[in-house]
């Protein structure tokens, strides 16, 4: 049995999203062991860009991944925001921000184990890009199948329109905000120019020039710095508009997956390159969100 969610009157935003239910209060404890402290109804502020769009204005904290403090929950879905913005499913925010910032209920309201596998099925070879697994707390059997869940309106769960395939480090806007959080969700940042793109099994290796200038500071050791070569994870065969004409200097991306590092960003840097300036610029006072623990 499927009931539209929330109500007209709650909201109009969340049209999109249904709620299963089998009209069964089955027992949440499995779920929510921890939910033991009395959850607060509070707004969801500006700046949790995550789910500030969602479609709703007020969350419960703790929330359900158990941060129990809005400079927690800020700190952890910040890394999330550059998943959103590749959109490899249009359920991805509603998927995430009903757990990061759950709809105020007198009771928690998981997502459905389907939006969750369907979110990761079309994410996971973006993230695996970067050299994110999906991560555990995100493991889908968690969810559930056939008791009250948010799930995706099943007739707009395919991918946008106007996603033509590219590979996920070229694809970047070029604005100062989705610069930033590029930066931020890497672990280091260059400016050099490349020598030499090649394929190299499914992934591309970028081969660089011998000066490297260091932009995100004391990432990488002056050792790495000299013999850093990069990978384009199972980039062999995508397109890469910034790769086909190498003359450019270049901001540089990447992150140490095992031992190799892998390319998470590219930017042209030319004389019209304000955006990346700035976003550089950005990154010297502002905090970035920390990725390691939050996608684990
Ligand atoms: C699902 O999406 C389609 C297309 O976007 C829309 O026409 C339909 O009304 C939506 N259904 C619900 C229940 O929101
Ligand atoms: C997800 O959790 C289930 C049950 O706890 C476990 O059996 C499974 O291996 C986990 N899956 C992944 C991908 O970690």
């Amino acid at each position: 049995m499927c009931i539209f969610w929330p109500p007209r009157l709650v909201l109009a935003m969340l049209m999109p999203i249904l709620v299963t239910s089998e009209y069964e209060y089955v027992s949440w404890k499995d779920l929510g062991d921890s939910y033991g402290k009395s959850p607060q109804c509070v707004d969801i502020p500006e700046d949790l860009r995550l789910c500030y769009t969602v479609g709703y204005h007020r969350m419960l904290l703790p929330n359900l991944l158990e941060h129990e403090t809005m400079a927690e929950v800020k700190q952890q879905a910040g890394s999330w925001v550059p998943l959103v913005h590749k959109r490899c499913h249009s359920g991805t925010q509603v998927f995430l921000c009903s757990l990061f910032a759950p709809v105020c209920l007198d009771r928690p309201i998981y997502p459905c184990r389907n939006l969750c596998e369907s979110v990761r099925d079309s994410c996971t070879p973006i993230m695996e890009a970067f050299g994110f697994p999906w991560p555990e707390m995100l493991n889908c059997s968690k969810f559930p199948q056939d008791d009250m869940c948010i799930a995706a309106n099943v007739t707009d769960v395919a991918q946008s329109p106007g996603n033509s395939p590219t590979c996920p480090p070229c694809d970047n806007e070029m604005s100062t905000e989705v610069i930033l959080e590029h930066l931020c969700a890497s672990e280091f940042a260059i400016r050099t120019k490349i020598k030499e793109a090649k394929i190299e099994n499914v992934d591309k290796k970028l081969i660089l020039q011998k000066k490297r200038k260091q932009m995100k500071p004391g990432s990488l050791k002056k050792e790495e710095l000299r013999k850093l070569v990069l990978y384009l994870k199972n980039g062999a065969n995508c397109p890469c508009q910034q790769l086909e004409n190498l003359r450019s200097n270049y901001l540089i991306m990447g992150r140490k997956v095992g031992k190799r590092y892998l390319l998470t960003g590219i930017h042209k840097w030319d004389k019209s390159s304000k955006e990346v300036k700035k976003a550089l610029k950005r990154l010297q006072s502002q905090k970035c969100p920390i990725y390691e623990t939050s996608f684990k």
